[in-house]
């Protein structure tokens, strides 16, 4: 009988022995304490204080107050048997003015909360730059600066020799394309930034701090796992017209190849001609120093984007078609529940044979929750869940080089400029009382892992 691997029941026995089974967050999104225990002020502290930047003048000051809840919140962790917590360093905690005097009590909090995670038996993965860059950076050009790469690798350096007795993985920044194009193109994230003069740098900067970051990890820590993550949507055109496929091609550039290529030693992407103002930050011997040979890279997928070209999008001349617009499942941020997706980008990512070892370092979805006789039923997010991880198991099977699955997010958090509406936790959080409720979803996920 032909066998369906969709219909075979998802058990954790068929990823094998040695895959990765995590939960991932960072440290903007749950801390809270934003002015706490000497910590500099970050972008994001500014940012969110600028009117009508963050939906309904939502702020990060006390999130889910993790700072001061980690302990309950890693006992959590235990109580649904995840065995790996991905978890970011907010550099301002460790340097308040980015460089220079560091601040203990910022190590004390981490060393609190990795050596919690090691008491419990849960392994610490850490990544290194989740988008809050210490305002005082901001102010001297942040990442349009190239002194950028020094002052990002004294932090790096700060933290390994911190952490790395205990740390064995991590992670050196977390999806660059995100917080350069939002931030530093859009102005829809911190620190509003727009346009292509300040895209360009940034993006530069961002790859070169990336492979400095790495060396400095290894040189202090020969012997941890060193990775970085990018988001990636799984692109296809609207028709099969030359002109969307064409802007398909593009957009795939800009949203998947861009950081990752140059660092796999490819250089940046030539379809992108976005980037001919590019030269000029490039300096002799860059493009051999963004290289680097990275023991693992974390791919993060959320969904699928359809593409169509388009004269009046500047420099790309593309846009997505929107999901609701095409009316297929969409999640609560608008983003089309696509399981292929997942498949899809482990397949393409399996083409470069420069990649080690993939781990999908976030995946998962924001749905509308809701308490009911104290209990938060979330049947949308299990499904969507199952339907990746049977997709991911496909992968697997056909040989893809991947190693572990990490759901985004423990709790319902702070969703950047989207406030805190969109709720993609596994533990529900009230946030008038910081009450936490596991959603069905969390028992689900502490059913698999038992
Ligand atoms: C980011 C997270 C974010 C999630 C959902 C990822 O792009 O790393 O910080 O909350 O997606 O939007």
């Amino acid at each position: 009988m032909k066998s369906n691997i969709q219909d075979t029941p998802l058990n954790k026995q068929l990823f094998g022995e040695d895959f990765i089974w995590g939960i991932s967050t960072a440290a903007v999104q749950i801390e809270g304490a934003h002015d706490a225990d000497g910590k500099g002020e970050s972008i994001w502290d500014v940012f969110t204080q600028k009117k009508g930047k963050i939906l309904n003048g939502h702020h990060h000051h006390i999130a889910t107050d993790f700072y001061n809840r980690y302990q309950s919140d890693i006992d959590l962790i235990k109580q649904l048997n995840i065995p790996n917590f991905r978890f970011s360093i907010s550099w301002s905690r460790i340097l308040p003015d980015g460089t220079g005097e560091v601040n203990q009590a910022g190590i004390d909090y981490y060393n609190r909360v990795i050596n919690y995670c090691i008491e419990l038996g849960i392994e610490p993965w850490l990544t290194l730059y989740h988008w809050d860059l210490p305002h005082a950076l901001e102010q001297q050009g942040g990442w349009t600066n190239r002194a950028i790469v020094d002052w990002f690798t004294e932090y790096v350096a700060v933290c390994a020799n911190a952490f790395g007795d205990r740390v064995k993985h991590w992670m050196v920044m977390n999806e660059p394309s995100v917080f350069t194009g939002a931030g530093y193109f859009l102005g829809i994230h911190a620190p509003g930034r727009k346009g292509i003069k300040n895209f360009l740098p940034a993006i530069h900067h961002a790859v070169l701090c990336i492979a400095a970051g790495a060396r400095t990890l290894r040189g202090i820590l020969p012997d941890s796992e060193i990775g970085t993550t990018f988001s990636c949507s799984y692109i296809e055109p609207y028709s099969a017209k030359p002109r969307d496929v064409a802007a398909a091609i593009r957009v795939d550039a800009l949203l998947n190849r861009l950081f990752i290529e140059p660092i796999l030693g490819l250089g940046y992407p030539a379809e992108l001609t976005v980037l001919a103002g590019m030269d000029k930050y490039i300096l002799p011997g860059d493009m051999d120093s963004v290289k680097f040979d990275f023991d693992f890279i974390g791919l993060q997928n959320y969904t699928r984007e359809i593409v169509e070209h388009s004269f009046f999008t500047p420099y790309i001349h593309a846009s997505l078609v929107k999901a609701e617009k095409r009316k297929v499942p969409i999640t609560a941020m608008g983003w089309e529940v696509y399981p292929a997706s997942i498949y899809h980008i482990l397949k393409k990512y399996d083409l470069y044979p420069q990649i080690r070892k993939v781990y999908l370092t976030e995946s998962g979805a924001a749905f509308k929750d809701e308490v009911v006789d104290d209990l938060v039923d979330d049947p949308k997010r299990v499904e969507y869940l199952q339907q990746y991880l049977q997709q991911v198991l496909k992968a697997k099977n056909e040989g893809c080089k991947v190693e572990g699955y990490f759901i985004w997010t423990l709790t319902d958090n702070f969703e950047w400029a989207e406030g805190y509406h969109p709720r993609f936790g596994i533990i529900y959080v009230d946030f008038e009382t910081q009450q936490r409720i596991i959603k069905s979803s969390g028992l689900w996920y502490a059913g698999l892992l038992r």
